[in-house]
């Protein structure tokens, strides 16, 4: 195991939101061990995303100044463009800078799909859908800027592959897997990268749901995967790691190659006809943008001769 701590974020700045506990604690304490100014920020609210309070992100900012580092404390929701905005800007007016954006703030509101009320589901889609725009935006303004910067945006398995009772919280999660897209694409030329953590870990948020595996998926297994996608280190983009416990994996989409039933439109029953082939994953490959797709889907066709637009 490689002992030397080469990856370090000296004279760089972090934002954690969420940071006042859980898995945002550990990012926010590795980081600043490895030389980073962090901004703290946490709403100090419960995990429905009741009260408030200074308490959590202060005590967080005290544990980094006690070990020698360097943080701020930030106690504005992200629910909101004011809030984000002023997270960003608390990075920018105390430090001049922000170099990497972890996302990470979050709250459930869990109930089966028919008993969900609306401010459940706006809630949920604002802290962690929405949040992200307001932060991302002004933050990819200043990495633009600087020709530089890492996102890292907070999905979850409940999303990516489902989970009773949690149709606003994976639906929020999984849009931001296409928001992180996107940055990745757009951000490509300024340098900026963006990925995802799908983390598995025993917090407040998930004391209850883990049972036998919370005492094997402490918060600390997660945060070197992080630390490293907000480093310099990490160059790749558009990729959604899995990590808890120790272990580290991609998730990734697929596009199979399909059935091509030929040039005139197939009724419904050519589709029942061949829905094993539509549906069999075998010879899949992974495009990286929707681009991708669409030169796979010309090849299918045999157009490989036109041209896409972009
Ligand atoms: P946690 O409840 O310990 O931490 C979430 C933090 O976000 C809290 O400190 C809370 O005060 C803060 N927060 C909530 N609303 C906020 C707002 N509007 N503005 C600013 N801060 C706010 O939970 P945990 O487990 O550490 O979760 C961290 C992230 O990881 C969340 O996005 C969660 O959805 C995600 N996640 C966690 C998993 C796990 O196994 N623990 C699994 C999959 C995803």
């Amino acid at each position: 195991m490689n002992t030397v701590n080469t990856i370090r974020f000296d004279d760089q700045v972090v934002i954690v939101t969420g940071a006042g506990g859980g898995l945002g604690r550990e990012y926010a304490l590795l980081m600043a061990s490895r030389g980073a100014k962090v901004v703290v920020n946490d709403l100090g609210g419960n995990v429905h995303g009741a009260g408030d309070g200074h308490g959590p992100a202060d005590k967080v900012v005290a544990e980094i100044e006690g070990a020698g580092g360097t943080a701020i404390a930030n106690y504005d929701s992200v629910a909101t463009p004011e809030g984000g905005g002023a997270i960003v800007a608390t990075a920018l007016q105390s430090f001049g800078r922000v170099d990497a954006l972890v996302h990470n703030a979050g709250i459930l509101r869990d109930k089966s799909f028919l008993k969900l009320e609306t401010a459940d589901i706006e809630d949920v889609l604002d802290v962690h859908l929405k949040a992200a725009f307001w932060l991302c935006q002004p933050a990819f303004a200043a990495m633009k800027e600087q020709a530089y910067g890492r996102f890292v945006l907070t999905t979850s398995a409940s999303g990516i592959f489902g989970n009773f009772g949690q149709a606003n919280y994976g639906a929020a999660k999984t849009g931001l897997i296409g928001l992180m897209r996107v940055l990745s694409i757009e951000g490509a030329r300024y340098g900026i990268r963006a990925n995802c953590v799908s983390p598995s870990a025993r917090t407040r948020m998930t004391e209850e749901l883990l049972g036998p595996l919370a005492e094997h998926l402490a918060p600390e297994h997660v945060a070197p995967l992080v630390a490293y996608l907000c480093s310099r280190d990490c160059d790749f983009t558009s990729e959604i790691i899995s990590a808890g416990g120790g272990r580290f994996a991609r998730v990734f989409l697929g596009l199979a190659p399909g059935w091509y039933g030929g040039s005139e439109p197939v009724s419904p029953e050519g589709i029942a006809g061949h829905i094993e082939d539509i549906l069999s994953p075998a010879g899949y490959t992974i495009p990286r943008t929707s681009m991708d797709e669409a030169e796979i889907l010309l090849d299918t066709l045999n157009l490989g001769e036109l041209k896409l637009p972009g």
